[in-house]
């Protein structure tokens, strides 16, 4: 979005006359109230804080002149927190995570042997799965303390959210107070939303005051609950559909759809159209039930989520990354649209990938404006015979990135030329290249930058990874902050950002008289800084920013090497062919693939220096405890022969739930063989190198499952 150029705020004129002042201060409103809008209801800030402020304080100051100015329309005169103050964080105890999408009837069903057979559960063995409508608004998480309603709050990143208890207070659906006896602490979750008949009233007297109207209801309901203004969110008819839980001090039910009965039970809005399913045909055809009322609920959907109905089975089956493995939505059909091509920009990675992105002649699709839209990489575009001026067709799926599907060749401009892509990096300059797989011959698809410790572009992508929320989170240090410090040669590299401090104190022009900083918010950054010092070993590695080596495998290799020593000795001498290698490859989920990387980032001369720079001002902890208290946590655990209480996929999960390592193959590392019937080559190992081997049953019983 365009920066709208804001007026700046002229010279206090002493003695202004009335008149003057009277205009003055109704331009200000009116742009203080554009600049809100975009805030607040849209979540697209036009000016930088220190310019709002600037605003308000001058419109402050035209009041405090002259008296008259204050009618109970002055912005001073709104009840509520003051618009700079913004919301408070909450944090919230159990992450609100997200859901895996599926598209198809074969991702249904392959939704549904997945899952059994990650419980081991055969084709006859009942399977009770719930599907429900997926509501297109914006989820909340509700905290009730013996009933009453103390906090709300919206869900933010999934880790941490806003504070929106007041405006949650106006919705009339949402009680204060849960009727009968629900579980002492109980944090409910579920979605705010507007309906179309309110969202069409509300635009309707958008449009009659001249104010900005709402692109789609879920944009309304976002901006209504994000109101700094109670009052304003009061005005706005939101409703609720409770379908989930966070922290919860007991379950009144042990099933999805029990959990979901007892909201109801406690006074609660739930959704009418939650059906027990009992197979993946049972799931399609509610969804086509739910897709054939679609146009007539009078509230947005976009799909339909299917989750496992008992709670023991849910805990059993756990989470793989962010989402659920015992829930999936499916989603609606991609609705499509064209519009004009007019340019495809390159931009650069963290690893140097070059990525085209299309820009368009903004277009609505779905109800939300596209003007970016992904053409994946150089061969889809050469394939499809995409080019600038071109008439495309898009494509948006939910929140799915819109993507061009091709051109429409009737529609092309005389004149023009096959997309050339770019054969040098357009941000360093160095050549871009594709590599070529040693073994099978074939070149990548993506193109990738050489010029890795030039690359500006890869510089400051790698630097934001390192900041972001899942790495070293470092409050304060957003994408935008890096961007200017590396521009300005204050942070080039990961171990400037805890220099920076030292340095500021040196150096004459401070950072505190930059603009946009002041005293506090550089306090605040240097001790968000020094609070990260300790950062744990798993967060360390993914900060790396070395290919392949996301937040699970970060993870992996946290638990197997148990410091950054180790990891680093081992990834050092990791040539091909290595028992280094092998010992990489071998860590389970891990692989060739992997252990590659990580010996050429760990080979890299560059890499080394900055790691000894960056060890000298931070000290990784041991691993995040997902259980440090279980009695398998740090052990490295194999299992061999049959299982019969739980798939081998259910054992690992578990095993690595509790903080173990689960490896494939027995050797002097092994703490722990688990030998089912069977068990052949690996158990001869185990004993001959004296290792402890114990049943399943006994590994159930030693975890607290048996
Ligand atoms: S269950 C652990 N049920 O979809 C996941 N989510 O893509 C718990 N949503 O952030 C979520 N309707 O905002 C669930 N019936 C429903 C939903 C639903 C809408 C949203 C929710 C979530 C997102 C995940």
């Amino acid at each position: 979005m365009k920066k709208p150029k804001s007026s700046a705020p002229s010279e206090a004129p002493q003695r202004a006359g009335l008149a003057a002042a009277r205009a003055e201060h109704a331009r200000l409103q009116a742009e203080i109230a554009a600049h809100d809008q975009s805030y607040y209801a849209e979540d697209a800030p036009t000016v930088s804080d220190a310019e709002y402020d600037a605003l308000r304080r001058r419109y402050e100051a035209l009041e405090a002149q002259f008296p008259d100015l204050v009618t109970p329309d002055s912005l001073t005169q709104k009840v509520g927190v003051a618009p700079s103050e913004k919301f408070a964080k909450v944090r919230h105890k159990v992450p609100m995570l997200s859901l895996g999408n599926v598209f198809s009837d074969a991702e249904v069903e392959d939704f549904v042997a997945r899952v059994r057979r990650f419980l081991g559960l055969p084709a006859e063995a009942p399977l009770a799965i719930t599907a429900e409508p997926k509501i297109d608004g914006l989820s909340c998480s509700l905290r009730f303390e013996d009933g009453a309603l103390v906090q709300a709050a919206t869900r933010g990143d999934g880790f941490e959210g806003e504070d929106v208890t007041a405006n949650v207070r106006t919705i009339g659906e949402i009680p204060h107070h849960l009727k009968d006896k629900p579980p002492a602490i109980f944090e409910v979750r579920g979605e705010v939303y507007m309906t179309h008949a309110d969202f069409a009233a509300l635009n309707r007297r958008q449009a009659e005051a001249g104010k900005p109207v709402f692109a789609n209801p879920r944009n309304a309901a976002a901006g209504s609950l994000r109101q700094l203004d109670p009052a304003i969110t009061a005005q706005r008819p939101l409703h609720f559909f409770a379908y989930a839980w966070g922290e919860a001090s007991a379950l009144p039910a042990d099933t999805q759809m029990g959990m979901v009965r007892a909201f109801k039970h406690y006074g609660l809005p739930v959704n009418p159209l939650m059906v027990l399913c009992h197979s993946a045909e049972d799931l399609l055809a509610h969804y086509r039930a739910i897709e054939e009322q679609r146009a007539t609920l009078g509230y947005d959907i976009d799909g339909v989520v299917y989750k496992v109905d008992s709670l023991a089975l849910q805990n059993r089956l756990g989470f793989v990354s962010r989402s659920p493995r015992w829930a999936t939505a499916h989603k609606f059909p991609a609705e499509k649209a064209t519009t004009i091509l007019h340019d495809i920009e390159i931009q650069v990675g963290r690893t140097g990938a070059l990525t085209p992105v299309a820009r368009l002649e903004p277009i609505t699709v779905g109800g939300v404006v596209v003007s970016n839209a992904t053409l994946h990489n150089e061969d889809e575009i050469a394939r499809k015979d995409i080019r600038i001026g071109d008439t495309v067709i898009i494509q948006r799926a939910g929140d799915v990135i819109p993507q061009v599907l091709g051109p429409v060749l009737e529609k092309r401009p005389a004149h023009s030329h096959p997309y050339k892509f770019p054969e040098i990096c357009p941000v360093c300059g160095s050549a871009a290249i594709r590599e070529i797989d040693e073994k099978t011959g074939v070149a990548d698809v993506v193109r990738r930058c050489t010029g890795s410790l030039i690359c500006p572009a890869q510089a400051v992508e790698k630097l934001k990874h390192f900041a972001s929320r899942l790495a070293f989170d470092i409050e304060g240090l957003g994408d935008k902050q890096i961007e200017q410090f590396y521009h300005d040669g204050l942070i080039m590299t990961p171990p400037d950002i805890f220099t920076l401090e030292a340095r500021d104190k040196r150096s004459l022009k401070k950072l505190k008289d930059r603009e946009g900083y002041g005293e506090t918010s550089v306090r605040n950054l240097f001790a968000a800084i020094d609070a990260r010092r300790n950062v744990p070993l798993n967060r360390f590695i993914y900060a790396l920013g070395i290919r392949h080596i996301g937040e699970t495998n970060a993870r992996r290799l946290a638990r197997h090497f148990g410091s950054f020593d180790a990891l680093r000795e081992v990834a050092r001498h990791a040539e091909l062919g290595s028992e280094a290698r092998s010992e990489i490859e071998n860590i389970e989920g891990l692989g060739g693939v992997v252990a590659e990387a990580l010996a050429d980032f760990f080979g890299e001369k560059h890499n080394e220096t900055v790691l000894d720079a960056l060890l000298k001002e931070v000290t990784p902890q041991p691993m995040e405890a997902v259980a440090s208290a279980s009695p398998v946590a740090g052990k490295t655990v194999v299992f061999t022969g049959a299982l019969e209480q739980m798939t081998r996929d259910e054992a690992k999960a578990q095993a690595e739930r509790l903080g173990a390592k689960v490896a494939g193959s027995v050797s002097k590392k092994t703490d722990l063989v688990v030998a089912g019937p069977g068990a052949g080559s690996k158990l001869a190992k185990a004993e001959e190198y004296g290792i402890e081997t114990i049943s399943e049953a006994d590994w159930l019983k030693l975890i607290g499952e048996g």
